[in-house]
């Protein structure tokens, strides 16, 4: 089997680079991949890369995932998270080529306290939102065969992300104010890897199972919460943390206005995930404390 990897420098990519290597031949690109083309902001080139290498199974883990940064360029963000994935479901489906991509609890509008299912209505908030519904929607319109997963809150060891910035800020400071009213559940790019290989081998086996699913690990958390989980878990494990529990102060989402405006409920139902592929999905605490301990 032959898997084509776009994004393989990001966190979710570079685990792709782990858990895909033992399903078969595996050709990874980033933006600047030398040989082919792996820039989503050369939409032909992609195209030509695709062609030319004629994979089983084509992986992208590349997105703009800077959520505020894209309200001030949407056109660009387009380009990266809707029109290149649509140009990646045109060539697998010309080469009959398995399609996985990455969506996110940003297409939702984050409105009510239930987890949101793979048939609710998608309204996102943000341009980030907007466009990689967009892509999502290519992907379906576009026939091929693929495997969507929305996911959340993603962390890796390998990275910049909210764990790591509490790490930081954490041992700099001695207060910090932190959103309680934005529930999810953070989730390991290593997790999402590892699910991604095995449903790449469920769907060959099993073609019917190709389809979208929501991906997250289990539970469910407030950013004050994991940003208190973090810190404690650090504190005994011997880190230097200048800020005291108690000195860590929840605050609504509302005391840091941002450009993009984030959904609050970002609950995702995994039911169809773990009946259709057979899967359990653990706590986030327990992988939070893994790439700490990692860290
Ligand atoms: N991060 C989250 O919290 C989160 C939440 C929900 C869903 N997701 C989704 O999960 C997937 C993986 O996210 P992640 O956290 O691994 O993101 P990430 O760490 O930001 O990685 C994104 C990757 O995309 C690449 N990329 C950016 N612009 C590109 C371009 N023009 N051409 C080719 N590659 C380009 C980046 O390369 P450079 O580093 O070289 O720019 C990087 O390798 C994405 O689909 C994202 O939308 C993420």
């Amino acid at each position: 089997m032959k898997i084509l990897l776009f994004g393989k420098g990001g966190q979710v990519g570079w685990e792709l680079q782990r858990s895909l290597a033992p399903l078969g031949e595996l050709i990874a690109l980033d933006n600047d991949s030398k040989d082919y083309c792996g820039n989503f902001e050369n939409l032909d080139g992609i195209a030509e890369t695709v062609r030319i290498i004629a994979p089983d199974v084509i992986v992208n883990a590349a997105a703009h995932t800077a959520v505020d940064k894209a309200e001030s360029e949407p056109e660009f963000v387009r380009t990266i998270n809707a029109l290149a994935p649509s140009v990646l479901a045109k060539e697998a489906q010309r080469c009959n080529a398995l399609l996985v991509h990455y969506s996110t609890d940003y297409v939702f509008d984050g409105s009510g306290s239930q987890a949101w299912l793979e048939t609710d209505t998608p309204a996102p908030l943000s341009v980030y939102g907007a466009t990689k519904l967009e892509g999502e929607q290519a992907i379906i319109a576009s026939g091929c065969q693929h495997l969507i997963f929305r996911t959340s809150w993603v962390y890796a060891a390998r990275g910049a992300n909210f764990a790591k910035t509490m790490l930081r800020l954490g041992s700099e400071r001695d207060r910090l104010t932190v959103i309680n009213d934005q529930i999810g559940a953070p989730t390991g790019a290593d997790l999402l890897a590892d699910v991604t290989a095995h449903a790449i081998r469920a769907v060959q086996q099993q073609p019917e199972l190709a389809g979208l699913y929501h991906l997250v690990a289990s539970g469910e958390t407030s950013w004050y919460e994991y940003a208190r989980f973090v810190l404690n878990f650090a504190r005994n494990a011997g880190v230097e943390i200048s800020v005291a529990d108690s000195a860590i102060e929840p605050v609504p989402t509302t005391a840091f206005p941002t450009p993009a405006t984030r959904p609050l409920n970002s609950r995702l139902n995994t039911n169809k995930l773990c009946d259709s592929f057979n899967l359990v999905l653990p706590h986030w605490q327990t992988g939070v404390a893994r790439m700490l301990t990692e860290l």
